[in-house]
Order: C-alpha cells, then sequence, then structure tokens
C-alpha cells in the first residue's frame, strides 16, 4: 500500500507557522547551504500526490509564486465546496475515508503537506505511516504546532536521523503501532 508521509519542518519549539501563519523564519537566508536541499528533491521523486488544509493552501497560494506541485495530484481539504482549479481538487466530506481510500489505489507515495489541522486528523485516525520532520534552530515562542491539542498520544519510532551544518536536524519517524 502507498504510504502517507508528513514531510514538514518545525522550530524547536515545535511550532510550522506563526500565529499569522507566515512561514518566513523557514526561509532565513542564514540556513542556506550551496546545492543542498535537505532531502526535498528526492522526497518529491517518491510522491505523486499531495494532501493540504485550506489554511496551507491559502498560505501557499499568498506566496505569490506560480503553484509549486504542478505535476502532482493536489488536494485541498475543506468542509466548504469550491470550485476545482487547474491544480487543485477540493475535499469537503469524509476527510479520513477519503485518505483511507486514496491510500488503497494504486500510485507512489502521498505527501501530507500540512498544515496542523489536517495532520491531527490524520494522525489520530491512524493514517500517517511516516514522518520526516526537520527541526530548525530557532525558537518562535508562540504559533501553529506541529500537531493541534486534541491530537492522541502517540509513541514513535526514529528509523533515520540527520545532522546538516546549519543546525538543522532531520528525523524520520514510524509510529509505533504495536504500542
Ligand atoms: N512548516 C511547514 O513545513 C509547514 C507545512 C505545512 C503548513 N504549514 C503552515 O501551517 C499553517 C496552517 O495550519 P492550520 O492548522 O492553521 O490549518 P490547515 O490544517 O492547513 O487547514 C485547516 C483547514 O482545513 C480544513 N479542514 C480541517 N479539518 C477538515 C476536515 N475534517 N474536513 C474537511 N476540511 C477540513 C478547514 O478548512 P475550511 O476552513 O475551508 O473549512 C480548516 O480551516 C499555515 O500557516 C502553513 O504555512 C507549515
Amino acid at each position: 500500500m502507498r504510504k502517507l508521509i508528513l514531510y514538514i519542518a518545525a522550530s524547536l519549539d515545535g511550532y510550522i507557522a506563526r500565529t499569522d501563519g507566515r512561514i518566513d523564519w523557514l526561509e532565513n537566508k542564514t540556513y542556506t547551504i550551496a546545492g543542498e536541499d535537505f532531502g526535498y528533491s528526492d522526497f518529491m521523486k517518491t510522491i505523486d500526490t499531495t494532501l493540504m488544509g485550506h489554511s496551507t493552501y491559502k498560505v501557499v497560494l499568498g506566496l505569490g509564486m506560480s503553484f509549486p506541485y504542478p505535476d502532482k495530484t493536489n488536494y485541498v481539504f475543506s468542509h466548504t465546496e469550491h470550485p476545482a482549479t487547474e491544480y487543485v481538487q477540493f475535499v469537503t466530506r469524509n476527510a479520513t475515508g477519503f485518505v483511507k481510500q486514496l491510500k488503497q489505489e494504486t500510485g507512489k507515495n502521498i505527501w501530507l503537506i500540512g498544515g496542523s489541522q489536517l495532520n491531527t486528523l490524520l494522525l489520530n485516525a491512524g493514517l500517517i505511516d511516516e514522518i520526516i520532520l526537520t527541526y530548525i534552530p530557532v525558537v518562535l515562542g508562540k504559533g501553529i504546532p506541529l500537531f493541534a491539542p486534541g491530537a492522541s498520544e502517540n509513541m514513535m519510532r526514529v528509523t533515520e536521523t540527520q545532522n546538516y551544518k546549519n543546525g538543522f536536524v532531520q528525523l524520520n519517524l514510524q509510529p509505533r503501532r504495536e504500542v
């Protein structure tokens, strides 16, 4: 079965965005390492589908660039109907059932982009198979957390770690389903 992988970056204190949704701290030039994309392009080769919450989608649109995943099948989750665009389709009902079904279909792995609400919904439904989490060495103090209050307790197994010379630490994690 294809895997649902949450590939995401968080601050040291576990936030994925500022309270107002901005992710400028992720793109700080201080972190640039020439020729290094922290596994992003290799990861992109392994997926053909992305999942985003509506808030994350709006942040992506607000970045003012062309849609970044035009060659993928992209689903945006919202409680209200929206017309599909050239690049995205909206999922408005039975979100977890939809993802369960998607995982049964043939294809490459599925990237759970985020954000917090969608991460929590799919974690609590036991649908996340793997997390690739890059810790950025910054404390934000407040913001939108990786998982929202109400996330269920989940023990994780760390299957791989990678340190980068800019201080990024990347963890590959899998839920301990047997616990
Ligand atoms: N650091 C990173 O790598 C990273 C990665 C991804 C995202 N982010 C950040 O995360 C932030 C957004 O996180 P968030 O938690 O506020 O929002 P989110 O999870 O991106 O989106 C929340 C929205 O998803 C829809 N939704 C939630 N549950 C649903 C369900 N059961 N069925 C259908 N639709 C559902 C609702 O849309 P409607 O309101 O339309 O109903 C809800 O308002 C953004 O600032 C983004 O930049 C950061």
